[in-house]
């Protein structure tokens, strides 16, 4: 349901016309029929549903929500078969669209946003793995939860690195009303807060199949920054080029996000231990990455 939630949040929103392509039509079709109920008296913006790729040859972005199955204990479970799903689609949209910016959001998102990259030689200003954003979003939750602060004193929590148990939550730069939240903790807090972040998804499973509006709100927000031009600041997985003393990986970092995709990958300086395990994280999704090819 991530694919319907965006859907539902561009329309809602009246950001643009919106294609849902499902390779079972009907599928699409009943998910776009539901969706343009709720497109407002003075939007002109459609929500049309389809299984051809030529249909979204114009599109400016591109959402990659596809799954070939369910993954229980580790978002690497099915990665097999993913990847080769990537490609497929990767291999499509280099045939019939024109020049999208592409947002991967299908796990194991890292992984999935190189194979892509690969597969298509496009910009990787222009191909973006969506997940830090919402691991941040996750890490700003419980930091407010555990600690008892308000949500809204909390600023620069970020977490970069892979979307998995490698993730690293960047404590040196988290303040609370400005004052740097590393003075406030203790080592088995943040030991605590870390492993709540990495398995937030899991504890989710035990109550719900599949989270879905986390990741559609995270999304949209980018889309909304393409489509309206309006710049923002967010982590995101992106081929790295040397940046943060990594090659040939994707994975999360701080980026800026409009209309032509990344602008910049932001530099920011970690502690020893930060930099330890985003070396660590890099390592492991490049160990995935060797994996299937
Ligand atoms: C999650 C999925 C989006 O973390 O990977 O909920």
């Amino acid at each position: 349901m991530v694919g319907s939630s965006i859907a539902f949040l561009c329309a809602s929103n009246s950001l643009d016309d919106v294609v849902l392509l499902n390779r079972t039509k009907s599928k699409a079709i009943g998910e776009a029929m539901d969706i343009s109920n709720v497109i407002s008296q003075t939007s002109n913006f459609t929500v049309r549903g389809t299984d051809d790729y030529q249909e979204i040859s114009q599109a400016k972005v591109i959402v990659i929500t596809a799954s070939t199955g369910v993954y229980l204990k580790n978002r690497t479970e099915i990665i097999s078969a993913q990847v080769e799903m990537i490609k497929d689609i990767a291999k499509k949209i280099k045939t019939y669209c024109m020049s999208p910016i592409v947002l991967v959001i299908s796990n194991p998102v890292d992984v999935l946003t190189y194979f892509f990259q690969k597969e298509t030689g496009m910009s990787r200003n222009s191909v973006i793995g969506i997940a830090s954003s919402l691991d941040s979003q996750r890490f700003r939750y419980i930091i407010s939860k555990n600690i008892g602060v308000k949500n809204t004193h909390i600023t620069d929590a970020w977490v970069f690195g892979e979307h998995g148990d490698s993730m690293v939550p960047i404590f040196s730069k988290t303040k609370i009303k400005g004052k740097n939240l590393i003075e406030k903790i203790n080592s088995k807090q943040k030991e605590e807060i870390t492993k709540e972040v990495r398995n937030y998804w899991r504890t989710l499973r035990k109550f719900k199949t599949r989270s879905q509006f986390g990741i559609a709100k995270n999304t949209f927000d980018v889309i909304k920054s393409i489509i309206k031009n309006q710049t923002i600041s967010t982590p995101a997985s992106v081929l790295l080029e040397g940046e943060f003393g990594q090659n040939e990986v994707c994975m999360g970092v701080p980026v800026k996000i409009s209309s032509s995709g990344i602008t910049e990958i932001q530099s920011m300086e970690l502690n020893s231990s930060e930099q330890d395990l985003f070396q660590k994280s890099a390592h492991t999704i490049r160990n995935y990455i060797d994996s299937v090819y």
